[in-house]
């Protein structure tokens, strides 16, 4: 596990940009994008970012001009992908269970839908007659680096289920709708192909009921990244070689050429990310010394979530003993980044870098704790730092809130007080 980024230029934005900061490296986020591409050959590739990884105007923007689209998830992604300057017809939107007005601010963008609910088939017929549009299914396979991120198993909340699916090309059948695409998300962290082979099966079986209209096969995203020093990444050659295959064989017994779409998410951003963090103290005395960080659960959850290692370095003295460390974050609550964790002598006032941050990390942040979210710096392909999102202020937080009013009495925040 080595940082794609000098120690001294980490700590140099450290120093600039205040702690706790997020930096990310776009030369990886570029290698990334590339390993995907050159894995699939296929007639027609398309590759839907999932930018609920990591969805800063900046970073949506680097990924598109290298060729990517955008799949969304709310109203909010869309807008980013728009401000970013991608155009609507490389923007998916997959939700889960929204509002059908949500649906329609997608239409009103020219965005592609993706439906895997039978009222709003009959929703979108009524108002939109004749839409494309792409149907989610549920291939039932239980896969996944987490029970959490096993979206695509048997029960679980997303998609068409097998035993719908014969009603639901009933129903299209009877609608003025054009299926022009079918979709599906097996989970997180998938490592091996098998389960995808599968569940690729699965879904090219459900494309041929649609096989007069079909344009795309969405295979969504998912592709494990090694998280721990002794962890593998998905064989992306060799994945990529057997489903682009399996891919162009469909395409000849379709008799037409089809796009393959991809949506990954954290494959693309989650190396390049790193989560600098002061130490703020040290306890000794128990069985384990324990490092307190100026960070917490608030800007990075996956460890909290899903206990999810992330290996941490000690930027500030890297040639230290090594010794064992609880490490824990400032918030009042159960807040662990690691427990009995081998790392270089930990001394107050230290920074420690957090990998793999870059997905799943700054999206997920909330204001626990009434805590302001970090700065987001990105350093491009040719090496220039960009600041893209500037660290939240005490201001930022409370603009929301109101204040009180009782008896007549008014009192509103204000945020510059104290
Ligand atoms: C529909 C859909 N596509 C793609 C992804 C991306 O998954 P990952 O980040 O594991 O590649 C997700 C993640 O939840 C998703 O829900």
């Amino acid at each position: 596990m080595h940082l794609a980024l000098p120690p001294a230029q980490l700590l140099s934005l450290a120093d600039k940009h205040g702690l706790p900061l997020f930096v990310y490296d776009g030369g990886t986020i570029t290698r990334q994008i590339e390993s995907l591409r050159s894995a699939l050959d296929v007639p027609a590739l398309e590759i839907h970012y999932a930018c609920k990884a990591l969805n800063t105007i900046g970073i949506v923007k680097h990924i598109h001009n290298h060729g990517c689209g955008i799949d969304t998830v709310s109203p909010g992604e869309i807008v980013i992908a728009l401000q970013a300057g991608v155009p609507a017809s490389e923007i998916s939107f997959t939700p889960s269970g929204v509002l059908t007005e949500e649906y329609a601010f997608a239409i009103s963008k020219g965005v592609h839908v993706h439906v895997d609910q039978f009222h709003v088939l009959d929703w979108l017929d009524i108002h939109y007659p004749g839409l494309e549009i792409t149907l989610r299914f549920n291939p039932a396979i239980q896969a996944g680096g987490h029970s959490k991120l096993q979206v695509g198993s048997d029960g679980s909340k997303f998609g068409i289920m097998s035993h719908q699916v014969d009603a639901i090309k009933e129903k299209t059948r009877s609608l003025s709708l054009r299926i022009t695409g079918v979709h599906m998300h097996l989970g997180s962290d998938i490592g091996d192909s098998g389960s995808f082979d599968q569940a690729y099966e699965y879904l090219l079986t459900i494309a041929r009921q649609w096989a007069d209209t079909i344009q795309r096969i969405d295979l969504g995203g998912g592709f494990k990244i090694p998280y721990h020093p002794q962890d593998h990444s998905i064989d992306m050659p060799a994945f990529g070689h057997k489903i682009s295959q399996r891919f162009r064989r469909f395409c000849e017994e379709i008799g037409r050429p089809l796009t393959m779409v991809v949506e990954p998410g954290k494959y693309l951003v989650s190396a390049a990310g790193y989560l600098l963090m002061e130490v703020s103290a040290i306890r000794d005395g128990g069985s384990i010394p324990m490092a307190f960080v100026s960070s917490g659960f608030n800007h990075f959850l996956r460890p909290m979530n899903y206990g999810a290692y992330h290996h941490l370095i000690n930027l500030s003295n890297p040639e230290g003993d090594v010794h064992h460390y609880d490490i824990v974050g400032y918030l009042c609550e159960t807040d662990n980044f690691a427990s009995n964790r081998p790392i270089h002598e930990i001394r107050r006032g230290d920074i420690l870098c957090l990998m793999n941050a870059g997905a799943y990390g700054y999206t997920m942040a909330s204001n626990y704790n009434t805590r302001p979210r970090p700065a987001e710096v990105l350093i491009a392909d040719d090496g220039r730092t960009q600041l893209i999102r500037r660290a939240e202020s005490f201001a930022d937080i409370m603009q929301t809130d109101l204040g009180y009013v009782a008896d007549g009495l008014s009192s509103p925040v204000d945020p510059k007080a104290g």
